[in-house]
C-alpha cells in the first residue's frame, strides 16, 4: 500500500525531472511533447490520478490534494516556459520564414519621361535668367487667338482651330491650342523687363497616330526687354539646343509665318543621330525642326496694352518631339499610353 508520504516522493522527483528537461528544451515541438507526458492524458499526472484508488481510505484525501497540487505547479511551469520561448523568438518555424531571402522592394515610381524632359529644359532656362510661370489650359477665344493677331476671319485660326467647351462665340471657352496665350497674360500683369519660360499641355483636334496627338506640351517663352534683338533669340535657342543635344548640334532658323510675330522663323537642329549627313529619323533632310519662334507682333504688345515701342522675342517648343528625339522614341503615344513597362525605362 502507498502512503501519501510515498505519493510526496514520487511527485518530488518528477517535478525535478520536468525542470531539468525544460532547461534543455528550445522548441516548441519538444515542449508539446514534454506537455503531453507530464499532463496530458496518457502522462504520468494523470496515471498518478488513477493510482489514488490504491492508497488507505484515510490517505486519499491529502494524496489527492499533493496531485492536485502538482497539477497546477507543473502546469504553471509548463506555460511559464513556453512563454519565455515566445519571447526568445524561438518559435519561428524554419520551414515557413527563410530570414536569409532577400526581400520584396517597395516598388517606388519616379518622374513621367515628359515631366522629366520639362524640368532639364526648364533648368536650363532659369540659368538664363528666365522665371517659370503656368497659364492656364482653358482659355478664351480672345487669349487663344485675337490677343495673338488671329482675328476671327484669319486663315490661320483654322490651323490652330481647337476644342470649344461651350459654343463657339464671344463668351466661348476652348482648350488652349498653344501655351503663346500666356504671352499676352503676362503681358497685360507685368511691366517689362521680364523673361518668362510658361511649360504646360496643350490641345489640338488632330486624329491620333506615330506623331501626332490630340494634346501635347509645350514650353513657351518670352523675353521683353529693350534692347532685345533677333540676335538674342538665336543666341538664346542656340544655347539651350546645346545643353539639351549636346555642344556640336548645329542650328537653322527658317523664315516662316506666325501671325503674332514678326519676323517668324521655324528652327531646326542638325540631325542628332546622323548629324547632318541625312538618315530615315530627319528623312534625308540633315535637319529636325523643334520649335517655332520670332519678334514680338506690335499687335500683341497692343492687345494686352503696351506701347507700340516695346521689343520682345517669344518662342514655343515641342516638349514630344524633343523627348522622343533625345530617347529615340518613335511613336508620340507612347507618351499618354502610360503602360509601366514603357514609363520605367527611363
Ligand atoms: N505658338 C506657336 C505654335 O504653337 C509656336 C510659337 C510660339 C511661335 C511663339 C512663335 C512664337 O506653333
Amino acid at each position: 500500500m502507498s502512503t501519501a508520504a510515498d505519493l510526496e516522493r514520487i511527485l518530488d522527483a518528477r517535478w525535478s525531472d520536468l525542470e531539468a528537461a525544460l532547461k534543455v528544451t528550445s522548441s516548441l515541438d519538444e515542449l508539446a511533447r514534454i506537455r503531453a507526458s507530464y499532463v496530458g492524458r496518457e502522462g504520468i499526472l494523470r496515471a498518478l490520478f488513477q493510482s489514488l484508488s490504491q492508497y488507505p481510505a484515510e490517505e486519499r484525501p491529502t494524496a489527492g490534494q499533493l496531485l492536485n497540487a502538482a497539477k497546477s505547479r507543473w502546469t504553471e511551469l509548463l506555460e511559464q516556459h513556453q512563454r519565455a520561448l515566445a519571447a526568445q523568438g524561438r518559435v519561428a518555424v524554419p520551414s515557413l520564414l527563410d530570414r536569409t531571402l532577400p526581400g520584396h522592394p517597395p516598388l517606388i515610381g519616379h518622374r513621367h519621361p515628359l515631366t522629366q524632359v520639362i524640368d532639364e529644359i526648364l533648368g536650363i532656362f532659369e540659368r538664363l535668367g528666365f522665371t517659370v510661370v503656368e497659364g492656364q489650359e482653358i482659355e478664351t477665344p480672345f487669349y487663344n487667338f485675337d490677343a495673338l493677331n488671329i482675328p476671327a476671319d484669319h486663315p490661320a485660326r483654322e490651323t490652330f482651330d481647337t476644342f470649344f467647351l461651350n459654343s463657339a462665340g464671344p463668351d466661348a471657352y476652348l482648350l488652349r491650342s498653344h501655351t503663346s496665350p500666356m504671352q499676352v497674360r503676362y503681358l497685360q500683369a507685368h511691366s517689362p523687363p521680364f523673361r518668362i519660360v510658361v511649360p504646360g499641355r496643350v490641345f489640338r483636334p488632330d486624329a491620333v497616330d506615330a506623331s501626332h496627338c490630340f494634346q501635347f506640351h509645350q514650353i513657351e517663352g518670352l523675353v521683353v526687354e529693350p534692347e532685345v534683338t533677333l540676335a538674342d533669340l538665336k543666341g538664346v535657342l542656340t544655347a539651350v539646343a546645346r545643353a539639351v543635344f549636346g555642344p556640336t548640334v548645329r542650328m537653322r532658323f527658317r523664315p516662316h509665318f506666325f501671325p503674332f510675330t514678326e519676323p517668324s522663323a521655324e528652327v531646326d537642329i542638325s540631325c542628332i543621330f546622323c548629324r547632318g549627313h541625312g538618315c530615315p529619323v530627319c528623312r534625308q533632310r540633315g535637319w529636325l525642326e523643334i520649335l517655332g519662334a520670332g519678334m514680338v507682333h506690335p499687335h500683341v504688345f497692343a492687345a494686352a496694352d503696351r506701347p507700340p515701342t516695346t521689343r520682345g522675342l517669344a518662342f514655343g517648343l515641342g516638349i514630344e518631339r524633343i523627348a522622343m528625339l533625345k530617347y529615340g522614341i518613335d511613336d508620340i503615344r507612347l507618351f499618354f499610353e502610360n503602360d509601366v513597362r514603357f514609363l520605367h525605362q527611363f
